[in-house]
């Protein structure tokens, strides 16, 4: 097959307020605003490429290059898009057990260290936040993405955003309401889809609120006046939304709360009855996996205005991005 599409822009290497100095993608805070702008930029390039198959101009972005997978936590979505995406790139990846990799038999600044002499990075799902820096920070060299941590989900969020984009063209003035946890996700969430001009509105029960520092780095980081706005009640923040948005009521690492959660997120189901709150051509977003019956309920997630699919896919196509800009000289 013949490429019939021009290469996409030149990578950019994100930079970010970050010690790391733009190595390494931790949180969407590590991109500055046209960082964001042209990784998705770039994942729609990647997927409208992607039919060319070796043909496509990333087909061999990764060649010589070995990247490690570590999670500690399961993981469909992610572990699956970064494997293929890392091959289609031409890259290689090891997969070292989690136990051996991230466990207890040495200091994770060992690992680091050691890994860094054998492969150009790692994508890495684990517990802190904190875990992350100090793998990076042990190194010199070493690009680490965040598959997810307690605190932050920010491949998703680059996800979420290409949908978004997909859905409405531009973007800017749109609005958002993340009706549940305020958990990894809604975090990443806001800080990215401010970054594009999108209002984001976060309904949670009281003591599951959005961390407090959310709102700082929001308002440093939006663009074209959108702003963070915190509700108890998912109708108020639902009104007129152009999209809506829930996770799983009891993340990975919670469940001994499950119970206490069912009753107090019950009133924070994405239901139809919230969905007619909404703007009349909203998109219903989740991150999946999905508890049907608990946080949404079937009649939402098959509806027309369902997107999650599309987000599922769309991992794939942004995460090669991301390894391009990260990883291409
Ligand atoms: N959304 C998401 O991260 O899915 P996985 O847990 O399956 O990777």
């Amino acid at each position: 097959m013949t490429a019939h599409h021009p290469a996409p822009a030149t990578p950019r290497t994100p930079r970010g307020a970050s010690s790391l100095e733009g190595r390494c993608f931790l949180s969407v805070l590590d991109f500055e605003p046209a960082d964001l702008e042209h990784g998705l930029a770039l994942s729609a390039a990647v997927k409208r490429d992607r039919p060319l198959g070796k043909e496509a101009p990333t087909s061999a972005a990764l060649q010589g290059t070995y990247i490690a997978l570590l999670f500690e936590k399961p993981s469909l979505r992610t572990r699956s898009t970064f494997e293929i995406a890392i091959r289609e790139l031409g890259g290689n990846y090891i997969d070292p057990a989690a136990d051996v990799a991230l466990g207890k038999r040495e200091s994770l600044a060992d690992v680091g260290r050691s890994l860094e002499r054998w492969v150009a990075g790692a994508v890495v799902r684990t517990y802190e936040q904190s875990r992350l820096r100090d793998l990076a920070l042990a190194t010199t060299s070493f690009r680490v993405i965040n598959a997810l941590s307690n605190e932050e989900h920010p491949c998703q969020a680059l996800a979420d955003c290409l949908t978004l984009q997909e859905r409405w063209g531009d973007p800017r003035g749109r609005s958002v309401a993340f009706v549940g946890d305020g958990n990894n996700v809604a975090t990443s969430l806001a800080q990215a889809a401010v970054m594009l001009g999108i209002h984001v509105r976060v309904a949670s029960p009281d003591g599951f609120d959005l961390a407090p520092e959310v709102d700082a780095d929001v308002a440093r980081v939006a663009r074209h006046g959108a702003e963070l706005t915190r509700f108890r009640d998912p109708a108020a923040a639902v009104r007129g939304a152009d999209a809506v948005y829930t996770d799983v009521w009891t993340s990975m690492g919670r469940e001994a709360e499950a119970a206490v959660r069912r009753r107090l997120f019950a009133p924070y189901q994405v239901n139809d009855a919230l969905m007619a709150h909404a703007a009349p051509d909203a998109c219903f977003l989740h991150c999946l996996p999905a508890h049907r019956g608990e946080e949404v309920t079937d009649s939402v997630m098959d509806s027309p205005a369902s997107v999650v699919f599309d987000q599922a896919e769309n991992r794939l196509h942004t995460q090669k991005a991301l390894l391009v800009m990260l990883f291409e000289d």
